[in-house]
């Protein structure tokens, strides 16, 4: 999964050193509660434009939720309450690891998406990366003259708003195909806070306007220029738990970078 790490009054962390090789080997048995899932699906509702998450879990977990049933990734906080992790923002990136000439491919919390930079909105937008063509990744498009995402499959090219502008293989007389519901992409709403990129992990048109009532949480001293602040970003082949644990563990920095 995409980690995000920022870090204080610590000049540089070589992660890759400091977390223990013996947990690295042993990620299965040290799996956390996150990564704790057979597998995740997602669905595209048939008649709807968004896609409905089911997760697979364990034999000895409860039956995973149907399409009727909107699907939940769930932790129990310390007083028992349920938190959704697709109803919630998420970092994607620091905004300087990402080049605005190109589409980026990520996958976070097993969602595959694209960010791209929007000159026309000059805006960062999260996309499903998924052309809804053929299912080419967008993430391996290119950005085009006009400032679109377009997929490198047949070309077809998408505005900041998920719809298709272009499909160069239809008649310039024929019918408007490409103003088609399912020539759309689903996209995420998306905001940069911090120098972060976030997204909301939800591409139903209910969550559009998400960041109107609702905000990614606010910490005062990643804007406070008297502050620090190292930031960066590496994928980690585990769930965050594993790293929290590790970083909770400072007696090991001594011994393990060496
Ligand atoms: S798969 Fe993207 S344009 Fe065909």
């Amino acid at each position: 999964m995409e980690a995000l790490r920022a870090s204080y009054a610590v000049p540089s962390l070589n992660y890759n050193n400091i977390i223990p090789r013996a947990l690295n080997k042993c990620n299965s048995f040290f799996k956390p509660k996150f990564m704790n899932f057979q597998s995740i699906n997602y669905h595209k509702n048939k008649s709807k434009s968004f896609k409905v998450f089911t997760i697979s879990s364990s034999s000895s977990s409860p039956p995973p939720p149907t399409l009727d049933q909107p699907a939940e990734l769930e932790t129990k906080t310390p007083d028992n309450e349920k938190f959704d992790w697709f109803s919630a923002w998420c970092p994607v990136i620091p905004v300087c690891d990402l080049d605005k000439r190109v589409p980026h491919g990520k996958k976070v919390l097993g969602l595959d998406i694209v960010a791209w930079w929007d000159e026309n909105e000059s805006s960062w937008k999260v996309f499903d990366d998924a052309c809804p063509h053929r299912l080419a990744p967008l993430s391996e498009g290119r950005i085009d003259k006009l400032g679109r995402l377009q997929c490198a499959y047949h070309g077809w090219c998408f505005n900041g708003s998920g719809s298709c502008n272009l499909i160069p293989q239809a008649p310039p007389n024929g019918p408007p195909v490409n103003t088609s519901k399912k020539a759309c992409v689903a996209i995420y709403p998306s905001t940069v806070q911090h120098d972060i990129l976030w997204f909301w992990p939800n591409t139903d048109p209910k969550y559009k306007d998400i960041i109107e009532k609702k905000k990614p949480p606010y910490l005062p001293e990643l804007d406070d220029p008297s502050s620090a602040k190292l930031i960066g970003s590496k994928d980690f082949p585990y769930g965050y738990e594993v790293l929290i644990e590790n970083l909770a563990d400072p007696s090991h920095l001594p011994y393990a970078p060496t």
